[in-house]
């Protein structure tokens, strides 16, 4: 089996995500056979550090010999069951245990199985809950340059130019209110106070990405605009959603980011990292008070009937917990010290490149902005080719290359994915 004759029988057959299958009557599509740790590997040997974890799910490397033996332990005796009027014993160790986590008031949890699908959740939780009361609040507030997700709903509250124009007419009605990333803190609470009073009543909930906006280019702001925000939810009698389903489980230092801001979510939505990058599972948390608004008889109709076949995988739930047991046994929060403190170490040289606007992080989240290329060139095409063929897997969101490694990335595993990309945008420079 070569590389060659497995991407020829996928081309074939398979439509891939978030790619113009076009592209790949150049550039090779690259069957993986294995991978352990921080390294995935193609049918023709050649080996990949995976500094974007697998599109930011993997926390603690490929192949985890403990989560494995987590995940197998329960394949012995559930693989998974009906999650409406059953229940298993991961799904509960797995909510006591991120109800401990998380900020005091949340208490419940909702299961689903991708981070669209939990944004969903949030955004008909907040909705419904107004309905139940006899209010309708159609209206859901965004920030500029945000992304939740693919389905219709995520989609409506993201602004993400190509990926949601072409579906315009179809997708429900929301407001885009400034993101602090991309003007001042001031002037994003503005914005956002001028489009919760211009819609005063109508207004279900706010949903935002806290402190990085990571598909939109991984842009970045601090966490007293997530404070001021969350008093202006309350302010207004709005719901706030925390969309975590990136940057939760550490990615930006603390375990979850609106620690950084001290307070807590109305709903908090998380995925990715939460199963170490093992299975689909997504969670919705959200307080009591939000869960007696659908708590009452049959009949009155006003429960949350929103479900996925596979809600609650046993299995998902399995390498979830294992997934949590290493954060706690390993002490990864602070070990991951280490590892933001030599990225913001070995990044700054970056800054001396003209062809570098910005490089920014935070926590296991580092961006470097390059500046003075077109769009028709590509050039996060051009890193991400370029930095393949020394063994280094990037994928440049644009012009901004990123690196967001899993949580067993060594100092020199480091050291490579920021040398071997130094290299290629020096080279750039220089051309
Ligand atoms: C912040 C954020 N929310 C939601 C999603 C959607 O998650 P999924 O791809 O699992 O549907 C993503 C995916 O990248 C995301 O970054």
């Amino acid at each position: 089996m070569t590389n060659n004759t497995l991407m020829q029988e996928d081309l074939r057959y398979i439509f891939h995500p978030c790619s113009q299958m076009k592209d790949h009557e150049t550039l090779p599509l690259i069957p993986i056979k294995q991978a352990k740790g921080s390294y995935i590997e193609d049918y023709e040997g050649n080996r990949y550090l995976d500094c974007i974890s697998s599109w930011w799910v993997n926390l603690f490397g490929h192949t985890n010999a403990y989560i494995n033996a987590k995940i197998s332990e329960q394949l012995e005796t559930l693989e998974h069951v009906i999650f409406a009027g059953f229940t298993h014993k991961p799904a509960i160790d797995l909510s006591r245990r991120l109800v401990a986590l998380t900020p005091e008031p949340l208490q419940k949890v909702f299961f689903a199985d991708n981070g669209s699908s939990a944004i969903e959740i949030a955004l008909k939780m907040s909705f419904q809950y107004f309905k139940n009361q006899g209010e309708s609040r159609p209206l859901f507030v965004s920030l500029e340059n945000s992304y939740h997700g693919e389905t219709m709903g995520a989609l409506a509250v993201s602004d993400t130019g190509l990926y949601k124009e072409i579906y315009t007419d179809i997708l429900i009605t929301t407001v885009q209110a400034a993101s602090p990333a991309l003007v001042s803190e001031d002037e994003a609470i503005e914005s956002m106070r001028r489009v919760l009073q211009k819609h005063q009543g109508k207004v279900a909930s706010v949903v935002i990405e806290p402190l990085v906006q990571c598909a939109g280019s991984m842009m970045m702001y601090n966490a007293s605009y997530i404070t001021r925000l969350r008093a202006l939810c309350d302010a207004f009698g709005v719901f706030l959603i925390a969309d975590e389903v990136a940057v939760g489980f550490g990615r930006t230092g603390t375990m979850f980011a609106v620690e950084q801001a001290g307070i807590s979510p109305d709903f908090l939505c998380l995925s990715k990292g939460i199963t170490g990058g093992y299975m689909p599972l997504s969670v919705v948390l959200f307080s009591n008070e939000i869960y007696n608004a659908f708590y009452c008889d049959y009949h009155e109709g006003k429960s949350f009937l929103d479900s996925h076949s596979y809600t609650g995988n046993t299995l998902a739930c399995a390498a979830a917990n294992a997934v949590l047991d290493i954060f706690e046994n390993e002490n990864i929060i602070e070990t991951n010290r280490t590892r933001i403190a030599l990225m913001r170490e070995q990044t700054q040289k970056f800054r001396t490149l003209k062809n570098v606007k910005e490089v920014r992080q935070r926590g296991m989240i580092c961006a470097i902005e390059l500046q003075g290329y077109t769009a028709e060139e590509r050039i996060g095409l051009h890193v991400f080719q370029e930095a393949l063929a020394k063994g280094v897997y990037l994928r440049p969101l644009g012009h901004v290359i990123y690196f967001m490694p899993p949580y067993c990335f060594t100092p020199q595993e480091l050291h490579t994915m920021i040398a071997v990309t130094y290299e290629i945008v020096d080279a750039l420079c220089k051309r």
